[in-house]
C-alpha cells in the first residue's frame, strides 16, 4: 500500500475500524504528493475532540483497584495511540520530501499504534468504559500543527511523548498489577517494549537530520515548541534501562535525568 493512501485512510476514515484497519502486503513510497497539512482527522462521532477540560482527567494511580477507574484510564490511552496514529499520518502528509526510509519506517510504527489504540479500547471495554463513551482531548493533534519540519516532529513525538512514556508504561503496568490486573499489566509492559524501538526510531533520525556539529541535546532542546520540554519526557520515575535500550548516548540521557519535572513556566509563557 501506498503510505500515502495509508495515511489519507487514517486521517480520513470516520470510522474507528478503517482507521485501525491492518495493512497487509507492506508499503511503498512511489508517489508521496504535495505537501498537506490536514487540519483535523476525521473521527467517529463519539471521538471528536472536546474543548480543553472536557474530557476526564487521568485516574490517580493509587484509585486504580476500582474497575472502572482502570477503564478510564485505557480510554485515556486509547485516545493518546490513536492521536499518535493522526500525527504520524499528519506527518506523512505534511513532509513528502522526507526521506522514504525515514517514512516507511514511520509507518511501521504506525502499526503498533494502532495495535496499542485496539488493547487500551478492548481492554477499557472489558473493564465497562467502552471507547467512546467519554469526552476525548487533542491535546498531542494541537501540538503536531507546529511541526514545521521534521526534526520538530521527532523532538515533539517521539524524543518528548514516547519517551515520557517509558516511564509512564512502567507505572502503570505497576499499579495494574497492584491491583491484581494481571491483563492490564501485561498490556503496559508490551506497549512499553515497542516504545523502546519508537524512541530508538526517533534518535536515529535525529542524529541523521540534525546539522552537523550541534550535539543531540542542542539539535532536540531547539526543535521543542514550548510547553513542550525536556521535562515532558520523563515520568515522576525516571528510567535509565529502557533509554539505554532506546540507544540514547549516556550524555543525553544525564541531561533527560537532570532536568526537573515540576521546573516553572517561564515568565509569560
Ligand atoms: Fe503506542
Ligand atoms: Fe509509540
Amino acid at each position: 500500500m501506498e503510505l500515502r493512501e495509508f495515511a489519507d485512510r487514517v486521517l480520513g476514515s470516520e470510522t474507528l475500524e478503517e482507521k485501525l484497519r491492518t495493512v497487509r502486503g507492506g508499503f511503498t513510497d512511489c508517489e508521496p504528493g504535495p505537501a498537506e497539512r490536514i487540519a483535523l482527522p476525521a473521527r467517529p462521532e463519539s471521538l471528536r475532540f472536546c474543548q480543553p477540560r472536557q474530557a476526564p482527567p487521568m485516574p490517580h494511580l493509587l484509585s486504580l483497584g476500582e474497575p472502572r477507574r482502570r477503564g478510564i484510564a485505557h480510554h485515556i490511552m486509547a485516545n493518546h495511540e490513536l492521536q499518535a496514529l493522526e500525527v504520524m499520518a499528519f506527518v506523512l502528509r505534511a513532509f513528502p520530501e522526507a526521506p522514504s526510509e525515514f517514512r516507511l519506517g514511520l509507518a511501521r510504527v504506525m502499526c503498533d499504534e494502532q495495535r496499542h489504540t485496539r488493547l487500551h479500547a478492548e481492554r477499557g471495554a472489558e473493564l465497562g468504559v467502552p471507547f467512546g463513551s467519554l469526552p476525548v482531548n487533542g491535546y498531542f493533534w494541537a501540538k503536531a500543527q507546529e511541526f514545521a519540519e521534521v526534526l520538530d516532529y521527532l523532538a515533539g513525538l517521539p524524543l518528548t511523548f514516547e519517551g515520557g512514556n517509558l516511564d509512564h508504561t512502567l507505572e502503570f503496568e505497576a499499579a495494574f498489577r497492584e491491583a491484581g490486573d494481571t491483563r492490564g499489566g501485561d498490556i503496559m509492559r508490551a506497549i512499553h517494549h515497542d516504545e523502546i524501538e519508537h524512541v530508538a526510531f526517533g534518535w536515529r533520525w535525529l542524529q541523521r537530520l540534525k546539522p552537523a556539529g550541534q550535539s543531540e541535546w542542542d539539535a532536540y532542546v531547539a526543535h521543542l515548541h514550548w510547553p513542550l520540554r525536556p521535562s515532558k519526557s520523563r515520568g515522576r520515575v525516571f528510567h535509565r534501562e529502557p533509554r539505554q535500550a532506546a540507544g540514547l548516548s549516556p550524555e543525553f540521557i544525564a541531561r533527560l535525568e537532570a532536568d526537573d519535572p515540576e521546573e516553572p513556566a517561564p515568565p509569560g509563557a
